[in-house]
């Protein structure tokens, strides 16, 4: 007898969901222990970070492909609006990268449909800072614009945000964008009072940060009168940007989304940048979304010609598929579970490395002043951060027995993930140094670059991820703490 497609989806839907649970034991979460392969210590590779997913997420990137509708549909849609709901902005639009996040986000500002004074034209700066990950910055220069870099704190691994004013040109500086480091706010208390008192932009790299909150204390100029006001990082400024990469809180493979906090004009912007530049705003596979799509005048172009092909930005074609969104939707499920191992496991380490301090010195939240076993104490500007950590983020003392890659090397020795900040201090990296050579004008150095040289000599950091079980950060722990008594006693 002939099955139907429905029965035969259902059936290979099972088997998928039996073949994940045989073949991927390995990347369930660590709290599903009695499921995942024994822990060998030395053997068993311990990662900085990595996909942490189940059948669910399987199920889904079979069923969605068995439905072969392929580009962004029904699940992208449903992704988008789940996620938006999760953080509580207007929109999110789901992207192909955190990187495309970051350049549709910037393009975005450049459009004609902004208001003049503030889209952002050829030559006009935006304040960034200098260490972190290339892509948070490499959109300003692909516009034509002018980064203008700041020093990072090299203890947050955040903006220093003290040499924002330095940075300020009038008439000239129309935006910040930088990220939140690791899972740890910038000093959004200074950023937003900044932003507004010079009217500038706000894009928040949140590409490594999803799950991190902010507080404004009651009565802050940014927040609200009666009471403090917490919101996630990624919904302070005007756009943000994810990245569903695998090592970060949630994945589905390749993926991102940039966030629309407020002004839907920026969506119109950021949908047509994502989406070949295009006027129209239909879905794939929808005609006349706007009901008159053979009635629009634009350009030089005849009246009545197929708003589907008219095109008002140079755009790209950034987005991504159906079976991504359909993954990403089941992971969004597991992101109170995720951001929470993230926090615990954050404190573990902590709690663990806490002797080591002649050797390490350990990264703070912004505005904690001290950790101690009972928390954290904090300064007088009453902002609070409530970290999602992507690492677990150290500088290796000068005064230390060792150097950083002498550590690096130890622990990949030792089979455990370990990663430093990305780039750097991004200006020493060969892209920088040349197109200071090739083209000088191309951005710009506010002031002393201390920070952010601390962080690409002595900085380090280790896995937090929802993979990582209590045996492997109790391994983590004695293999480092091994490695420093060691160098000490030679
Ligand atoms: C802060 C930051 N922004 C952007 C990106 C780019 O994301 P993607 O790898 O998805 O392009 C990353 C990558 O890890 C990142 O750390």
């Amino acid at each position: 007898m002939n099955r139907s497609p429905a029965e035969l989806k259902e059936e290979i839907l099972r088997l998928t969901r039996e073949y994940a649970e045989t073949a991927h034991r390995a990347f369930l979460p660590a709290d599903q222990g009695e499921h995942r392969p024994a822990f060998v210590p030395g053997e068993t590779t311990v990662p900085y970070a990595g996909r942490v997913f189940d059948a669910d997420e399987v199920e889904a990137a079979i069923g969605s492909t068995l439905d072969f509708w392929l580009t962004l549909g029904k699940e992208g849609e449903a992704f988008e609006r789940e996620l938006a709901g999760f953080l509580g902005v207007k929109r999110s639009l789901a992207v192909n990268s955190g990187s495309s996040a970051n350049l549709l986000a910037f393009a975005a500002l450049t459009s004609q449909k902004l208001p003049d004074e503030r889209r952002i034209r050829h030559g006009d700066e935006v304040i960034t800072c200098a260490a972190g990950f290339p892509t948070t910055v490499a959109p300003i220069v692909q516009a034509g614009a002018v980064p203008v870099f700041i020093d990072n704190d090299p203890v947050t691994g955040n903006a220093d945000c003290a040499q924002l004013e330095a940075a300020y040109q009038p008439g000239r500086t129309k935006a910040v964008m930088m990220a939140h480091a690791l899972g740890n706010p910038f000093d959004l208390g200074r950023v937003l009072a900044f932003c507004q008192a010079h009217d500038l932009w706000l894009v928040e790299d949140n590409c490594d940060a999803l799950g991190c909150s902010y507080t404004l204390p009651t009565g802050h100029p940014q927040g609200q009168a009666g009471a403090a006001l917490t919101q996630w990082t990624g919904t302070w400024g005007d756009l943000s940007t994810q990245s569903f990469y695998p090592p970060h809180h949630l994945t589905m493979g390749e993926g991102g989304a940039v966030n629309i906090v407020r002004d839907m004009k920026l969506k119109v912007c950021v949908e047509s940048f994502r989406d070949w530049g295009r006027d129209c705003w239909c879905a794939s596979g929808v005609d006349n979304t706007c009901g008159k799509r053979f009635g629009w005048q634009l350009g030089e172009l005849p009246e009545g010609y197929d708003h589907k092909y008219i095109y008002s930005h140079l755009g790209y074609n950034l987005k991504p598929l159906d079976p991504q969104a359909a993954i990403g939707r089941q992971q969004l499920k597991k992101l109170p579970a995720f951001i929470q191992a993230r926090k615990d496991n954050w404190e573990s380490l902590r709690h663990g490395l806490a002797d080591l301090e002649e050797f390490f010195e350990f990264s703070l939240p912004t505005h904690a002043t001290a950790w101690t076993p009972g928390g954290f104490t904090w300064d007088a500007t009453g902002c609070r951060t409530d970290c999602s950590w992507f690492g677990f983020l150290l500088l290796v003392r000068p005064t230390a027995p060792f150097r950083r890659a002498d550590l690096a090397k130890h622990l990949d020795a030792k089979k455990i993930g370990n990663r430093m900040f990305f780039g750097g201090n991004l200006l020493r990296q060969p892209v920088f140094v040349q197109l200071r050579k090739d083209r000088p004008a191309a951005f710009r150095v506010a002031g002393e670059l201390t920070g952010a040289d601390r962080i690409m000599n002595e900085a380090i950091f280790l896995g937090v991820y929802p993979g990582l079980s209590g045996e492997m950060i109790a391994y983590m722990v004695d293999t480092i703490t091994d490695f420093c008594r060691g160098s000490r006693a030679a």
